[in-house]
């Protein structure tokens, strides 16, 4: 709590209290939306108190606070995942940051494995639930009551009116087609499912499949913040479609999925 205090204290300062409603983090080739925001205050996580600093060059590790579809955001440019070495404490730091700093609803994307058939590279889905398979979460040990209580509960993770409004969202873009919905499964990584395994997170009730999400959802219901996740489907883990995962395949379908993305946030935020 005294390392969270110190860094929402040194973001408070440095931009004169800038109290945002929402926060938002970015997955992995989804920065764009970053685009959008009219910036009124960057900061470099290396310059926080406590932050976690990210690994991976591609990631820009920057804290942005400004205006996005007329309210005030504050945007994570770059994630952290447990597949870097980090703990679930330091992976979800950054959200526990942004509700301190005033954020009362988080949105989320990430690029995720299609597990159900139905779905088509560069989809987006709407997460409206998950399956936790990280060998650990970010509620482990001690609980602060001061962040949220022991037992959370996870019966609404996603929340619905949160999911209602991106559904309206999606059909007004024109983008029902390519808007799914459904079970988000989390595992470690970073090498990527045999075929076996895909076969077995889709039988267990999965959609699909990624390295990130769950404990910054977890985090955030622990503290009760409402939550909205979108996944962008880079590749397709079903029999009959699967084949060798080429990194630079899951960006080009991130990229070409990304303005869908953008437009879909920025529509659910304005209905605010
Ligand atoms: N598996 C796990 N994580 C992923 C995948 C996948 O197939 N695609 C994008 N992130």
């Amino acid at each position: 709590m005294q390392h969270l205090q110190e860094a929402v204290a040194f973001i408070q300062t440095q931009t004169q209290h800038f109290a945002p409603s929402t926060g938002i983090i970015l997955g992995t080739g989804l920065g764009a939306l970053a685009k959008e925001v009219e910036i009124q205050h960057e900061i470099s996580y290396a310059d926080i108190p406590h932050f976690p600093v990210s690994t991976v060059e591609s990631h820009a590790g920057r804290l942005l606070l400004g205006t996005l579809s007329g309210q005030k955001v504050v945007v994570l440019q770059g994630r952290f995942h447990y597949y870097e070495g980090y703990s679930m404490e330091q992976v979800v730091f950054p959200v526990r940051v942004m509700k301190l700093l005033g954020i009362k609803q988080l949105f989320v994307s990430n690029a995720a494995g299609g597990l159900n058939p139905e779905f088509q590279i560069s989809d987006l889905m709407l997460i409206d639930d998950h399956i936790n398979l990280l060998p650990s979460n970010p509620l482990i040990g001690p609980n602060d009551a001061q962040l949220g209580p022991r037992f959370p509960d996870m019966y609404a993770a996603y929340d619905p009116a949160l999911l209602a409004r991106a559904r309206a969202a999606a059909v007004a873009l024109g983008q029902n087609e390519t808007t799914q919905r459904g079970v988000y499964v989390a595992v470690p990584g970073p090498m990527l499912e045999t075929p076996a395994e895909y076969r077995y997170l889709r039988t267990i009730g999965a959609d699909a499949v990624g390295m990130s999400t769950v404990p910054e959802v977890i985090a955030a219901r622990h503290l009760g913040l409402p939550v909205l996740a979108v996944s962008v489907i880079t590749d397709l883990c079903y029999p009959g479609q699967l084949k060798p995962v080429v990194i630079a395949d899951i960006l080009a379908a991130a990229a070409v999925a990304e303005p869908r993305l953008t437009a879909l946030m920025k529509a659910v935020l304005a209905a605010e």
